[in-house]
């Protein structure tokens, strides 16, 4: 979403301003067009070349430079620009900002642009917890800029506080997230789960499956990324929590189908990428069980009998919560893909159910790819190549978003 997409970006004199280096080199790797305009303290931080040398673009740097051009360039910048992020934001900026100044080339392109305007702050603790610095970024909330807050953490000046520049995955998702206004799903209300379930055998124990997220994080991801509102019940996984939405963290299945029940009002759509376990302990021990504890057979075995977890998708489908709620499943199958993926989207009431062959190379738990065939409830099935995660995840809200314009 980002290739070819035009991004200002304002760095100010923090120490942070190196940091931002990073954030010009992911943005480019992904294909937009970076104009990184910086203000004159921070170009003691960080050179001009720097920024050039990652952005492959000019750098501008000062307004009032002797040709004049930059000057003349402010509302070039400022009207191609898609979003204006400022990161890091020092307290004399935000002041500047706040205040409506002008006085060199990054204030005149904030107050040019039409385009949504991002402030990362990153300054010492006290600055930032100031009236004053507090104030003003209040106001220019108050006039829709987008606050990314500084994290918790090392500060230059050696203290432990607020006012740590976010990570550059923190900042990318607010950019993605800004520029997706215009996105197909805009107004739309999705629940994404994903990871797997844990089901208790006592207190440190469970029941549980190599499910890592991937798959659901990028359905979650597209969707925030296409303009929707996305909250995402997430069980058990591996890969890092994405940014920009609601996040509900759940552990077994039943916890999990009370999430979703909860979630659903109200909502557009549920994808349901989630590894749910079908079975449960019955009865989960209250201590951790141990050799020779009186939960052992008398032959020294343990069995744990297991008990059907409820079919999640099937109560949503038969609760009244969400009228016209768009739902899709997903099943990873060993054998019999086609007749199980059927079976499963019939008796599910699915609009869609994504189905992959586990046993393929580079299909399903932990890898970054998927090979799925997707079932339609009209009786269509498309085979897809074999895809990142992240094109599988497109591709199916490319298949939701126009059944969602017919309810
Ligand atoms: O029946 P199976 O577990 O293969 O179905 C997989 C699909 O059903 C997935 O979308 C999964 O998230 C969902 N599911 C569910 N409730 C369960 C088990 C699976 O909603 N108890």
């Amino acid at each position: 979403m980002l290739e070819g997409r035009r991004i200002a970006l304002g760095v100010c004199g923090s120490v942070a301003a190196y940091k931002a280096a990073d954030l010009v080199s992911k943005l480019q790797q992904a294909g937009a067009l970076v104009d990184v305009i910086l203000t004159e303290r921070a170009a003691e931080f960080v050179r001009p070349l720097t920024f050039a040398s990652l952005s492959h673009r000019p750098v501008y740097a000062d307004l009032w430079e002797p040709t004049g051009e930059a000057a003349a360039r402010h509302i070039e910048l400022g009207q191609a620009a898609e979003a204006l992020i400022i990161a890091p934001a020092t307290a004399n900026t935000i002041a500047r900002l706040a205040h409506g100044m002008a006085d060199d080339l990054l204030t005149n392109v904030a107050l040019v642009t039409s385009a949504p305007l991002l402030i990362a702050p990153a300054m010492e603790g006290h600055m930032y917890t100031h009236p004053a610095t507090q104030a003003n970024l209040r106001t220019l909330e108050a006039r829709g800029a987008i606050i990314i807050p500084p994290e918790v953490g090392h500060l230059a000046s050696g203290e432990v506080g607020v006012g740590r520049f976010p990570e550059t995955a923190t900042l990318l998702a607010h950019i993605r997230r800004a520029l997706a206004r215009t996105g197909d799903l805009v107004g739309r209300r999705v629940v994404v789960t994903a990871g797997g379930t844990r089901e208790p055998i006592d207190p440190v124990r469970y029941v549980g499956n190599h499910s890592s997220g991937l798959m659901g994080f990028a359905l979650a991801e597209e969707a925030r990324d296409r303009g929707a509102e996305v909250t995402l019940i997430v069980g058990a996984a591996s890969a890092p929590i994405p940014f920009g939405m609601t996040v509900i963290h759940v552990g077994s299945a039943l916890e999990m189908r009370d999430a979703v029940l909860k979630a659903i009002a109200g909502a557009d759509a549920l994808v349901m990428a989630a590894a749910v376990a079908d079975y449960r302990v019955e009865h989960p021990a209250d201590h951790k069980i141990k050799k020779g504890s009186r939960e052992e057979n008398a032959d020294g075995t343990l069995t744990l009998h297991l008990i059907p977890n409820p079919d999640i998708l099937k109560e949503v489908a038969a609760s009244p919560a969400a009228p016209g709620l768009i739902r899709v499943g997903f099943a990873a199958e060993t054998h019999d893909l086609a007749a199980n993926a059927t079976g499963k989207l019939h008796k599910k009431k699915l609009d869609m159910l994504v189905a992959n062959d586990v046993t393929k190379s580079g299909s399903g738990f932990g890898v970054e790819t998927n090979e799925v065939a997707i079932y339609h409830a009209d009786g269509r099935i498309e085979q897809l190549a074999l895809l990142p995660k992240t094109e599988v995840a497109a591709a199916i809200w490319d298949r939701v978003a126009p059944l969602l314009r017919t309810r």
